[in-house]
């Protein structure tokens, strides 16, 4: 199977396989008036127009060919979105109003809603009911240019309803057009039956530690194991101690790092060597410095900063200081019931000041280098996987001026077209 995309108007897309950092964000490939080929899967050719190769017809008997004209069309990489909690049970739209009337995060938490709520419907649910809604948001990003999901598990918090959530994101893996990774994140919140004896004593991580890891790592259920470092939630000593010995088991790590207050997340995914560090609101000076000095990736999430009306995190100074920053959307039932990549994009550029250029390289290669796929994805280069999306505007410009609004016209996983619907 041949296709080729010819005529496109200007092409967009980061280079290598691993994360831009710093300044370099900013520079990307960019090939006007540029053609693309991808055989089964594989883009095999890319250049400028004038050396397209021409195929002939009779020299492919068993393959098909498809052209596409993008004569008009910009085209990227297809977005990556590396931090989503997408596999949950029920809503809970009551929470969102009272944060409309003041009442915060923290304090929903406390009084026994915000993660505890989703955690009782995601129990009841069953396994197919999971997965049944879980396709249909999978299959409405893709419409939005997502070529591969991370998805966190962590509405169970026993170990049953873990690992049927981890179950039904591995089906997904196999039944969606998306690339899909899956991430282990037991420590989301403490279980209310561990409330009681916990207060810091590390018992619920010993648990997850002692009875869930090493089935997981058995089932193979899971590539990543992150954690809710969080005042009042799991502290830096219990982060530590889960995620080295997610590490020793050959898992990779990420931690939901000074989301609510500055406690030193930053510093401990610097020191232990996470994938990423996600959030980031209330990193630390020191933070800041210690991601730009590593190969952690700072992954912002300002969807769910701006639904809990907090501060953006300082996405000019992570890139001005150095670091490598991706941006996704964070989606789940309480703090960002939004999986939406143009409001994503516009408040990136508006309230986080980053260059459409930088948005791009943070929501592809970045994006995909934080899920560990910076081998396969993230950008168009030959022998990278044929994961394209075409926009329906002649410049990436777009992306942020036609704010708010959808502007992918095709997406395409593996060298299969998926249209707009
Ligand atoms: O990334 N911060 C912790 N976890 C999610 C929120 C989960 C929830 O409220 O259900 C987050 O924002
Ligand atoms: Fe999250």
């Amino acid at each position: 199977m041949i296709l080729i995309l010819k005529n496109i108007t200007r092409l967009l897309t980061p280079l290598g396989k691993s994360p831009i950092k710093g300044k370099d964000m900013n520079s990307l490939k960019i090939i006007d008036d540029a053609f693309l080929i991808c055989e089964n899967g594989t883009i095999t050719h890319i250049g400028e127009m004038k050396d397209c190769p021409k195929f002939s017809v009779d020299s492919f008997e068993d393959s098909q060919i498809e052209t596409i004209d993008c004569t008009g069309k910009t085209v990227v990489p297809s977005f990556v979105d590396s931090h989503t909690h997408l596999v949950f049970g029920g809503y809970r739209e009551n929470e969102f109003m009272w944060r409309m009337s003041g009442m915060s995060y923290m304090d929903i938490m406390q009084k026994g809603g915000g993660i505890a709520k989703s955690v009782e419907l995601t129990s009841e649910a069953t396994e197919e009911e999971l997965f049944k809604v879980a396709k249909q948001r999978v299959k409405d990003m893709i419409h939005q240019g997502i070529g591969a999901i991370e998805i966190k598990s962590g509405y169970g918090l026993d170990c049953d309803t873990e690992l049927k959530q981890l179950r039904v994101i591995n089906r997904l893996k196999s039944e969606c057009d998306a690339e899909i990774v899956s991430t282990f994140m037991g420590a989301h919140s403490i279980p209310k039956n561990y409330k009681q004896k916990e207060k810091g004593s590390g018992e619920y991580i010993d648990f997850i530690i002692k009875e869930v890891l090493p089935i997981v790592q058995k089932e193979k259920l899971a590539e990543f194991v992150d954690i809710f470092c969080e005042k009042g939630v799991f502290s830096i000593s219990e982060s530590e101690n889960l995620l080295s010995h997610a590490m020793e088991l050959g898992f990779k790590t990420k931690i939901h790092a000074d989301e609510i207050v500055t406690l030193g997340g930053a510093e401990l995914a610097v020191k232990i060597g996470c994938t990423s560090a996600d959030h980031l609101l209330h990193a630390s000076e020191k933070g800041i410095k210690n991601l730009a000095n590593s190969n952690t990736i700072a992954t912002l999430l300002p969807l769910t900063a701006f639904c809990l009306k907090e501060q953006f995190a300082n996405a000019r100074k992570l890139i001005d200081s150095g670091a490598a920053v991706s941006i996704a959307t964070d989606f789940n039932p309480g703090s960002c019931f939004s999986f939406s990549i143009p409001l994503l994009i516009a408040l990136s550029v508006i309230k986080m000041n980053m260059t459409i250029n930088e948005i791009i390289t943070a929501l592809t290669l970045n994006g995909a280098c934080a899920i560990d796929r910076g081998e396969t994805l993230g950008t168009l280069e030959v022998g990278k996987k044929a994961n394209i999306t075409i926009l329906k505007y002649p410049s990436e410009n777009f992306l942020a001026y036609h704010t708010g609004i959808n502007i992918v016209e095709k997406t395409i996983i593996n060298g299969k077209v998926i249209p707009a619907n």
